[in-house]
C-alpha cells in the first residue's frame, strides 16, 4: 500500500489518545497466559505484533476472549502445551519471538519459532548463548537467526548473566527462563534498557529477589491490568506538531517510564515547546498527558550516546526531525538500529537522501543536515516506524511524499492515519502497492 502525504498548510489541533504500549502489551499477554486464575487486560494494543502474541499464547494454551473492550486470559499455570502445529508464526516481532524463546526453554515440549522475512534475519545468537548456559536445548539456524528450533527442557539452571547489550528483549528472555530454572537468575546490562518486564512480574505475583533478578520456581497469579499509552506511538504527532507552525495537541495516557523518554527530552533539547499535564501511575508505569504547542523552527542536536538506549526505537523519526531542523543533528553509538525491524540508519538514510537531505551515514549512526525537504516516493522497506518517520516529514515537505509497504504501520500503530487526520493532516492511502 502507498500512503501519500500532503504539505500540511494548518497547523495540527486537537487530543488523541495514542494506542497501548506494544512492549508492555507483549507482556501483559504472556505473563496472563503463564499465570494461574483469570487475567482482566485493558487498553492492549491489538496491532499485527500483539496479535501474534496472542495468537501464540492461545496455541500454548491460554483462553483469551474479548468482552466490551477488554481481554480476559484463562492463564495455564504456566506449564504450557505443545501447540499443535509444533512451530509458532511471530510475524515481525522480535520482542514476542525472544521473550517466548525464553519460556519455551523449560517447557517439557519442542517446538520450533519462525517469523516474517525480516524476523527471520534478526540475530537470534544474543539470546541463545545464555540460553545455552542455562541448559536450553535451542538451535537458530544458519546464519545464528530464526528459525528457532527448542528442544524439549532437560531442566535449566539459574545463571549470572552480563548482557553485552542494553537489550529490553534479552534480559526478559533470561529472566522468563530464570522462572523454569533451578537458584536466581540475575542479568547485568551496560546500561539500564526499558525495565518492563521487572515493573509487571510483581503486578503478576513474582517478587523479584533483587533488581533484575528472578528466583526459579516462581510462579505467576493472574491480574487485573490497565496497559498506558505507547510513548513510542505518541511521538509521531508530537514530533510533527512541533514541527508545522500553529500547532497545539495533546496525547492522553501516554505511558512516561524513564527508559523510554530519550526522545521527549531530545524534542526539548531542538527546541520544542512540551509540557507534561497530569502524572499518575497505569499499569505499574509512570504514564500522564502530553501537550505540545508550536515554538518555531526546531534546531539541530548532538544525541548523547548515553541516551540511545532511551529512545532506541524513536530514532528514525528523530533522523527525520534532523531533516527538517536548522544546523547539524549528529547521531552515534546506534549500531543496533542496523538489526531492527529494518536497518534502519540505511533505509531512513536511502529514503532521507531522495527528499533531498544532506547526511552522512556511519556505521553506527548519521550526520543529518537540516534543510528544505523535496517531495518523493519513499520505500519503508517493511519498517513501521521508518514508515511512520517519512509520513511525518512529509507534512513538512515542499511537495506530496509516497510511502510504499505502508501496510507495516500496522505493526504497531494502525489507527495512525485516522490519528493523524483526527488532528488535521492529510494523508491517503491506495491500496495498490
Ligand atoms: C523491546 C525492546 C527493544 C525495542 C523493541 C521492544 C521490548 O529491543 O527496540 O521495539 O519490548 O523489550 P531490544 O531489546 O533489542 O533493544
Amino acid at each position: 500500500m502507498i500512503l501519500t502525504v500532503f504539505p500540511q498548510k494548518t497547523g495540527l489541533r486537537g487530543e488523541i489518545t495514542p494506542p497501548g504500549d506494544k512492549s508492555i502489551s507483549h507482556r501483559a499477554l504472556i505473563f496472563s497466559s503463564l499465570a494461574s486464575g483469570r487475567s482482566e487486560l485493558s487498553g492492549l494494543l491489538e496491532s499485527e505484533d500483539t496479535l501474534a502474541t496472542l495468537r501464540a499464547c492461545e496455541q500454548l494454551g491460554a483462553v483469551i476472549e474479548r468482552k466490551s473492550g477488554r481481554i480476559f486470559i484463562d492463564g495455564t499455570g504456566g506449564d504450557l502445551q505443545r501447540p499443535s502445529s509444533g512451530t509458532l508464526d511471530m510475524g515481525n516481532s522480535g520482542t514476542a519471538m525472544r521473550l517466548l524463546a525464553g519460556v519455551l526453554s523449560g517447557q517439557d515440549f519442542d517446538c520450533r519459532l519462525s517469523g516474517d522475512k525480516s524476523l527471520n534475519s534478526r540475530p537470534m545468537r544474543r539470546i541463545v548463548e545464555p540460553l545455552r548456559q542455562m541448559g536450553a536445548n535451542i538451535e537458530p539456524s544458519g546464519q545464528g537467526t530464526a528459525p528457532i528450533s527448542i528442544g524439549a527442557s532437560n531442566g535449566l539452571q539459574g545463571i549470572e548473566y552480563r548482557s553485552p547489550v542494553a537489550s529490553a528483549q534479552i534480559k526478559s528472555c533470561v529472566l522468563l527462563a530464570g522462572l523454569y530454572a533451578s537458584g536466581v537468575t540475575h542479568v547485568q546490562e551496560p546500561r539500564l534498557s526499558r525495565d518492563h518486564t521487572e515493573r509487571m512480574l510483581p503486578v503478576f505475583g513474582v517478587a523479584l529477589p533483587a533488581a533484575c533478578s528472578v528466583t526459579g520456581g516462581s510462579r505467576l497469579k493472574a491480574a487485573k491490568f490497565d496497559v498506558p499509552g505507547d510513548i513510542s506511538s505518541a511521538v509521531f504527532p508530537l514530533a510533527a506538531a512541533a514541527l508545522i507552525p500553529g500547532s497545539e495537541i495533546t496525547l492522553r495516557h501516554v505511558g512516561l517510564n524513564p527508559t523510554r523518554k530519550g526522545f521527549l527530552d531530545c524534542l526539548e533539547e531542538m527546541g520544542a515547546d512540551v509540557h507534561i499535564i497530569g502524572r499518575y501511575e497505569q499499569g505499574a508505569e509512570p504514564a500522564g498527558d502530553i501537550r505540545l504547542l508550536f515554538n518555531g523552527p526546531l534546531k539541530g542536536i548532538d544525541v548523547p550516546e548515553s541516551r540511545v538506549p532511551d529512545m532506541i526505537d524513536e530514532l528514525p523519526l528523530l533522523m527525520a526531525l534532523a531533516a527538517a531542523a536548522t544546523g547539524v543533528t549528529r547521531i552515534r553509538g546506534a549500531a543496533e538500529l542496523r538489526v531492527k525491524e529494518s536497518d534502519r540508519l540505511a533505509v531512513m538514510a536511502a529514503g532521507l537522501k531522495i527528499l533531498g537531505v544532506e547526511l552522512t551515514e556511519y556505521p553506527d549512526g548519521i550526520d543529518i543536515e537540516g534543510g528544505e525537504i523535496g517531495g518523493g516516493r519513499v520505500e519503508s522497506a517493511g519498517d513501521h516506524r521508518c514508515a511512520m518517520s517519512f509520513a511525518v516529514l512529509g507534512l513538512v515537505a515542499d511537495a506530496s511524499v509516497d510511502i510504499s509497504g505502508a501496510e507495516y504501520i500496522a505493526t504497531s500503530y494502525p489507527g495512525f492515519r485516522q490519528d493523524m487526520q483526527t488532528l488535521g493532516a492529510t494523508m491517503n492511502l491506495d491500496e495498490r502497492t
